[in-house]
């Protein structure tokens, strides 16, 4: 049956939960296979809103397995909260998590360093989360992390902690002349945290490999998008993982050919959150204001506002070709249906011999402008009611990326999917 990945095409905050809880319906497991609580997936179900951080949008349909891969990192801390707070709305979770033995963990001293170094850089200020997210997967690769089943073991995990910490206090002290951190200030947090999180780890790989040869149905949702990627992102305005198709592999442990499908999840239009080039951002205030207000583009995580802009051609094209999309999920349809006419960037006007997604600050999009379909979406159910207006936006979009657009989404609310 293989693995079918959900991951989003541009800049996060595609809409991606949504579409995951869609597929949970039928899937046996759904694994997370990077970032961290940096992440906030929201699934709407009738009067109920979830914004899920760390655990995967599976874990809102009983008996699915939601598990937590070793390509994330995840903050034990706030996993508990995560984890109580789903309790207290009455979703019973526990059973149905796993946590990869080899993730690495987020320490509440990795949460601090993201923000003392965010404030401390003048000309490269990212404006991350905050969620200790560089800072863990940077000890990770400089192999003086901390991996899950420490958690284990309370005095080896203890211990481990004490260690990290004398490391990060070196550099808290000697880079930023910051006092020193103490243990004991985070003893309690961690305590608590160690004991509702070790029960939940297992090895994540062997897991999903048994299910591989037991023909269920695996879901791996992405975190963030295809542009904040490390290496194929806007670096340095990027986050610290992998968050497309080629993630899944090494962020899971399976072999690649097990990925069967790999659906891109787009935005009608585009939105950035934190700081870095974004080509198609709309200089006037007032259709911005508009798209933000319509669409409610605020973070999840975070709250602050997103930028917003049209959609940007080039860039879907360069995520579909880097991904091998096999189709294609258009969300947010509906909030672009008070506009007269719908920009979109088919190409870039550029000098640059050797443009690249590193020099997006250099470029000026040149834009297509479509008629607008004026038309409410949220209530269709069958693709053939779209308006012909729409119906072409959708024939551009496929036309560019080259894959072929297989749902949209049409409104907040679980059942607002139009399959194609
Ligand atoms: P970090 O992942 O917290 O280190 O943040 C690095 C960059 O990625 C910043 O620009 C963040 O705003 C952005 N980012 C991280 N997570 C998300 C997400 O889930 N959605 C959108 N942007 C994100």
């Amino acid at each position: 049956m293989g693995i079918h990945v959900i991951v989003g095409g541009q800049w996060g905050d595609e809409g991606k939960g949504k579409i995951v809880d869609y597929f949970s319906e039928s899937a046996d497991i759904v694994a997370r296979y990077q970032g961290g609580a940096n992440a906030g997936h929201t699934v709407f179900i009738g009067e109920n809103q979830f914004v899920l951080h760390q655990v995967p949008s599976g874990i809102l349909r009983q008996n699915t397995r939601c598990l937590l891969g070793t390509g994330m990192v995840i903050d034990p801390i706030e996993m508990s909260r995560e984890i109580r707070e789903l309790e207290e709305k009455g979703i019973q979770c526990t059973s149905q998590i796993g946590v990869a033995y080899n993730a690495h963990l987020v320490m509440p001293i990795h949460r601090i360093l993201d923000g003392i170094s965010e404030d401390a850089s003048d000309e490269q200020f990212i404006g991350t989360t905050r969620r200790g997210i560089g800072p863990t997967y940077a000890d990770r690769h400089a192999r003086i992390g901390i991996p899950a089943h420490m958690l284990l073991d309370r005095t080896e995990f203890e211990q481990a902690v004490q260690l990290h910490l004398t490391h990060a206090n070196k550099m808290i002290t000697e880079i930023y002349g910051q006092p020193p951190y103490q243990y004991e200030e985070f003893a309690e947090q961690l305590e608590e945290a160690q004991e509702k999180i070790s029960p939940l780890v297992t090895d994540v790989s062997d897991e999903i490999l048994q299910a591989l040869h037991g023909q269920q149905t695996i879901i791996a949702e992405g975190a963030q998008g295809v542009m904040l990627d490390l290496d194929y992102g806007s670096y340095p305005y990027v986050t610290s993982s992998h968050p497309g198709t080629a993630g899944v592999s090494v962020g899971l442990g399976i072999p690649p050919d097990a990925i069967t499908r790999s659906t891109g999840i787009f935005k009608a239009y585009c939105t950035r959150v934190g700081e870095g080039p974004f080509p198609t951002e709309i200089a006037d205030q007032d259709h911005a204001v508009r798209l933000r207000e319509a669409g409610g583009e605020y973070g999840a995580t975070t709250g602050r506002p997103r930028r917003c802009g049209w959609f940007d051609g080039v860039l879907a094209k360069y995520s579909a070709d880097l991904n091998g999309f096999t189709d294609i999920c258009i969300t947010k349809a509906d909030v672009l249906s008070e506009f007269d006419e719908i920009p979109v960037a088919e190409n870039y006007e550029t000098n640059d011999p050797f443009l690249n997604v590193q020099k997006l600050d250099k470029v000026n999009p040149a834009y297509t402008y479509y008629p607008g379909w004026k038309t409410d979406l949220t209530g269709i159910t069958d693709p053939n009611d779209f308006p012909e207006t729409f119906q072409r936006y959708l024939m551009v979009i496929e036309r560019i990326s080259g894959a072929p657009v297989s749902m949209v989404s049409v409104g907040p609310e679980r059942n607002q999917i139009v399959k194609r």
